[in-house]
């Protein structure tokens, strides 16, 4: 499986805290099956800053440490980018990563409680310009808590949807599970990350989230596709193929979509 949100870098954020926990992380996601890690740092939030130079010097030194320690698990660099206005130009100027630096996905994260004024205008800007944002966890955003419909707008202009593995299990509270057991039925998610803060609290796991997953939407390989296929085709600059919303009208097929 390959993991597209994790704060496995050390010392960074409010992730791991030291190049050990980073170490403990790495080996909890090996044992879950997990051989590919995008690490991706709170940036641009308020509180944290890095830059697209540092996170991928912080990579390669973690990259040489897992070899070390003869942990099996390949790393990529990314950002956990907060939206702020001008998302864009925060790209051309390095404060915010994309994807293994590919300038064709970003990682958006928006604030918990608002969907703000001009997000979709952020939305097709970066579109316009070749990259397609994935917006994080919105299970968790009060607004799409209530109204699903507005998911499907970010959708219809182009954003990708993670939700988190913890929200799947339960872990964050019967409103979040609600939430992103709705989004999936209505095939408003394409992937399924850890956003992994810890080796204990937050771990990289999403074995136990596919489970759940695939209950909620009646098969395994749909559910498997948002921790193996989808991922692979973003990490490669690939257009995934991404499932129909609103599948109870329209059916369960998968199609290419267009950029
Ligand atoms: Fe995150």
């Amino acid at each position: 499986m390959i993991d597209l949100h994790c704060h496995i870098l050390p010392g960074v954020d409010d992730g791991a805290r030291c190049p050990e926990e980073s170490l403990a992380m790495a080996r909890k996601a090996v044992e879950d099956g997990i051989h590919t890690i995008v690490a991706t740092p709170h940036t641009l939030n308020g509180i944290y800053v890095n830059p697209v130079t540092e996170v991928t010097s912080r990579v390669a030194a973690l990259e040489e440490a897992l070899l070390g320690n003869h942990i099996r698990l390949k790393l990529y660099a990314g950002a956990d980018v907060h939206l702020c206005p001008r998302v864009l130009k925060r790209i051309e100027t390095g404060d915010a990563g994309t994807i293994n630096n590919a300038r064709k996905y970003i990682l958006l994260e928006f604030p918990p409680q608002t969907i703000p004024p001009g997000v979709k205008e952020e939305i097709f800007s970066l579109k316009l310009n070749g990259i397609t944002p994935i917006i994080s966890h919105l299970e968790r955003n009060a607004i799409i808590q209530h109204d699903l419909d507005v998911m499907y707008e970010l959708i219809s202009t182009g954003a990708l949807c993670q939700v988190t593995a913890m929200s799947i299990t339960g872990d964050f509270g019967g409103m979040v599970m609600q939430c992103a057991e709705r989004l999936l039925k209505h095939r408003l998610v394409h992937m399924i990350a850890s956003d992994a803060h810890s080796a204990d609290r937050r771990p990289p796991v999403l074995s136990q989230a596919v489970a759940v997953a695939t209950q909620i939407l009646g098969s395994f390989e749909d559910a498997e596709r948002m921790v193996i296929d989808v991922p692979a085709s973003i990490l490669l600059g690939d257009m995934p193929e991404i499932p129909e919303p609103l599948p109870a009208r329209r059916g369960h097929g998968f199609r290419k979509r267009r950029s």
